[in-house]
């Protein structure tokens, strides 16, 4: 039998990184915050009911290192980290950014904490 499955068409990857009560480092899901918690299951949910679950896989991952811009998520290909967020936010980036191809400017991580991607063989010792 013929049988495949075709790549995504993107990938989002959610923080989902929980620091345990009385820590004082901020994360993206926050026991202060009910919607923090409630953010990816808010993703996956719109992603199901616009039908677009299949090409667009959400991903719960751990923390990022932007911790302090909590809750992120990083929407690939692109590398565009997505800060700040909330449900209305999500629910902007989806239309937008997923099904309307042109990323959220005003969501995105500032350059100061982003710029450009470091080449790694710029790193290799000689
Ligand atoms: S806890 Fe989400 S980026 Fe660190």
């Amino acid at each position: 039998m013929e049988y495949s499955i075709p790549q995504p068409a993107f990938y989002i990857f959610k923080c989902q990184q929980s620091a345990p009560p009385g820590m004082p480092k901020p994360s993206c899901v926050s026991q202060a915050s009910v919607e923090s918690q409630q953010l990816f299951m808010h993703m996956a949910q719109s992603l199901m009911q616009k039908g677009i679950v299949s090409t667009v896989q959400p991903i719960q991952t751990g923390c990022m290192n932007r911790c302090q811009l909590g809750p992120i998520m990083l929407v690939e290909p692109g590398h565009t980290m997505y800060v700040n967020l909330n449900k209305e936010k999500i629910d902007r980036i989806i239309e937008e950014h997923i099904i309307g191809g042109n990323v959220v400017e005003e969501y995105v991580i500032p350059n100061e904490m982003w710029g450009d991607a470091i080449d790694p063989k710029t790193l290799l010792q000689q």
